[in-house]
This record gives structure tokens, C-alpha cells and sequence, in this order.
């Protein structure tokens, strides 16, 4: 028999619903983004976040049946986003799977957000353990290497900022719109990625771990000692500084990446996480894989992204591994991915979407 799984995700700001069947097929994924909703405020805000998964869930599920021509009595289990996360967020999803888990008698089971994440390359293109993950996103930058379903290794990550928060801060000093990642390599293309001599944080150090903090404050100088010295930024200066953003980010990920490979030689390198859309970090990366003699794999980006495939697809991989949760379920507002890592300042640390 082929499981066909029910996944909702609500750990952030996508109410997100998807139907996966275990060959891989997703027969749905619905993302119901609340942008507009958090616009004026700069961020997230986790109540109205919260009041909206809770308004915009059953919709949304409902949609997934729909678009998947299944019903409720087709599937084989409900996976849910049980952490990390915003937690009222997170406790709507769960209250929604427990009650749908009541009412039909499905069996429930709450998926760890990053390892959604993390397993997607195996959803999409079907590869086998182990390989190397890179997470990086608005509220996480880590390296994992994964060797199950529940096997994750943190090799290591950011110690402060993650590098989409750099970006978004970035366009901000530049005066450019949210979410500055798009904007802050539009602006790069236009830009030269030598002109400003940005640093490179931590690449003197051994391992895997990575800093943004500095980088962005860097850039901050540079504006200050322009704005000083002219009056202001022209669209070229603007440019220029964006794309030597942009390249020192390039640049750190990818030499701590060639360095994660080259003491775990797997076959693979996956990453995922929005930051995973720029172009000029995916050429980087998948320079260091085809020198390390790896695959790169980058999924598409509405599966890099938050969506409800990959809780359903990470469900579906630790109901295999025997896994059930029952109505003890509880919503985690943090739950690290590796147990036996110690604890990152900055992983998520803020809230901030995984
Ligand atoms: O994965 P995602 O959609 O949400 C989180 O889970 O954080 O990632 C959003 C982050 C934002 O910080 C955004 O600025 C960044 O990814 N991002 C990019 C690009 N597109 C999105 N960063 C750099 N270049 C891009 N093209
Ligand atoms: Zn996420």
C-alpha cells in the first residue's frame, strides 16, 4: 500500500496544506502567506500570526482535499509542524490535526519544522542517506548532515544572524524593500561585488560555523563613511555595496561548505531555505559540490520555502520508522533538529521563521 498523508504547517507566517503520497507524488500544496498582514510592523507579529493560522486553516486543508480529489477517508495519517516555531501558531496546527486525528481516527503525527526542511531533497528527487544539508533562511543557517529520518548531525551554523535576516537588514540600511533578499541581488547584478572590501567573518577560524552580524555592519559603515564624504548614496554606490554583500555571503558559504564536505564525503549537497533563490550562492555552491565530486541538489523553490509537503513527507518517514503521536501532542516553541548539538545563539532565537 502507497500512504498518502495529510500535512499542515503552521509554525510561522504560510497557513500550509498539503496531500503527499509516499512515491513522492504531491497531489496538493496549498501556502496561504500572510505578508500584508505583518507589513506595517517590520516582522512578524506571533498574535495576529497566530489568529490567522487559526481563521485561515481549515480553508486551506479543505482546498488540499479539493485540489488532491481525495477525502478525509482516503488518507493514511495526519503529519503537523509540532516545533520550532511561534508557538500560537504551531498550537493552532496541532489543535486542528488533533481534532481532524479525533474525528476519523487517523493516526497523528507531529513533525520537527527543520526536518521538513531538511528531507525535502529526498521528496523531490528520491535520494538515499546520507548527504549534506544547508539550511538557510530568514531564521536559520546550519549545516546538517542527515542520516535518517530522525539522524541529524549539526555540523554547524550561524552564531548570530541568519543570512536571508542579513539580507533583509541590508536592504534596510539601503533603504530598499522586504524582503530584501530579491531586492539586494537585483541591485548586485547591477553592481561591482569588488569595489567595497567587506569581510569574510570567521573564515579564519576551523569549522563549520558562520557569522552575518559583522558583514552587515560593515556595510553599514560603508554607507555612513559615503553619506559623510558625498551627502549621500548614488544608485551606483548602492549597487556596489549590494553586490559586495552578496559576494562576501557567496564566499563564506560556500569555503565553509567545501569544508563540511570535505570531512563528510557524501554523495550529495542539498540546501533549502529561501536564501537557497539567489543565484549567485547556488552557482557558488554547486562550484564546491562538483569540486568535492558531489550532486547539488536544490529543490524548487515553493518546496525551499515553508510549505506543507514536506511536513507531510516527514511524517510519512517517521510513521514508517513507527512513530505515533496521540492526543499528548504539544506544540514546541524550540526543538533542535540534533539532541546532542549544544545550543546556537541565533538559531531561531528571535522567532524567526525556520
Ligand atoms: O525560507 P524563507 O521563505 O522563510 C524563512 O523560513 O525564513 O526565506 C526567507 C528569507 C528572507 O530573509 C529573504 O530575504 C531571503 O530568504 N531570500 C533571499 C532571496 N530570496 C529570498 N535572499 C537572498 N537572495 C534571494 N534571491
Ligand atoms: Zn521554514
Amino acid at each position: 500500500m502507497t500512504l498518502t498523508f495529510l500535512g499542515i504547517e503552521s509554525s510561522c507566517d504560510d497557513t500550509a496544506a498539503a496531500i503527499v503520497r509516499e512515491d513522492g507524488t504531491i497531489l496538493s500544496s496549498i501556502v496561504a502567506g500572510q505578508t500584508a498582514l505583518h507589513a506595517d510592523f517590520g516582522g512578524v507579529v506571533p498574535e495576529i500570526a497566530a489568529r490567522a493560522h487559526a481563521e485561515k486553516l481549515d480553508g486551506c486543508i479543505e482546498e488540499a482535499l479539493a485540489q488532491s480529489g481525495l477525502s478525509l477517508a482516503d488518507l493514511d495519517g495526519v503529519a503537523v509542524t509540532a516545533g520550532p516555531g511561534l508557538i500560537g501558531g504551531v498550537m493552532a496546527g496541532v489543535m486542528m490535526a488533533k481534532g481532524i486525528a479525533a474525528g476519523t481516527g487517523l493516526p497523528l503525527v507531529g513533525v520537527n519544522h527543520l526536518a521538513g526542511h531538511a528531507l525535502t531533497p529526498r521528496l523531490t528527487d528520491g535520494i538515499g542517506y546520507p548527504y549534506l544539508m544547508l539550511l538557510v533562511s530568514g531564521g536559520h543557517c546550519q549545516f546538517l548532515r542527515v542520516d535518517g529520518p530522525e539522524d541529524f548531525n549539526r555540523l554547524g551554523g550561524t552564531i548570530d544572524d541568519a543570512p536571508g535576516e542579513a539580507f533583509d537588514k541590508t536592504a534596510k540600511l539601503l533603504g530598499l524593500p522586504q524582503p530584501g533578499g530579491p531586492m539586494v541581488e537585483a541591485e548586485a547584478k547591477r553592481g561591482d561585488p569588488k569595489r567595497f572590501a567587506l569581510p569574510r567573518p570567521l573564515l579564519d577560524r576551523p569549522g563549520y560555523d558562520l557569522s552575518f552580524s559583522g558583514l552587515k555592519t560593515a556595510v553599514l559603515r560603508a554607507r555612513d563613511d559615503l553619506a559623510q564624504a558625498q551627502g549621500g548614496l548614488t544608485v551606483q554606490d548602492r549597487a556596489d555595496l549590494c553586490a559586495g554583500f552578496q559576494a562576501a555571503v557567496a564566499d563564506v558559504l560556500a569555503e565553509k561548505t567545501r569544508r563540511a564536505l570535505a570531512d563528510n564525503p557524501v554523495p550529495v549537497l542539498a540546501v533549502a531555505g529561501g536564501v537557497a533563490a539567489n543565484a549567485t550562492i547556488r552557482a557558488a555552491l554547486e562550484n564546491v559540490a562538483a569540486d568535492a565530486g558531489a550532486r547539488f541538489l536544490a529543490p524548487p523553490l515553493q518546496l525551499c520555502t515553508d510549505n506543507a509537503a514536506m511536513i507531510a513527507w516527514a511524517g510519512i518517514e517517521a510513521f514508517r520508522l513507527g512513530r505515533r503521536d496521540d492526543m499528548t501532542l504539544a506544540g514546541r516553541p524550540r526543538w533542535p533538529l540534533d539532541q546532542t548539538a549544544a545550543p546556537m545563539l541565533g538559531a531561531g532565537k528571535k522567532g524567526a521563521k525556520a
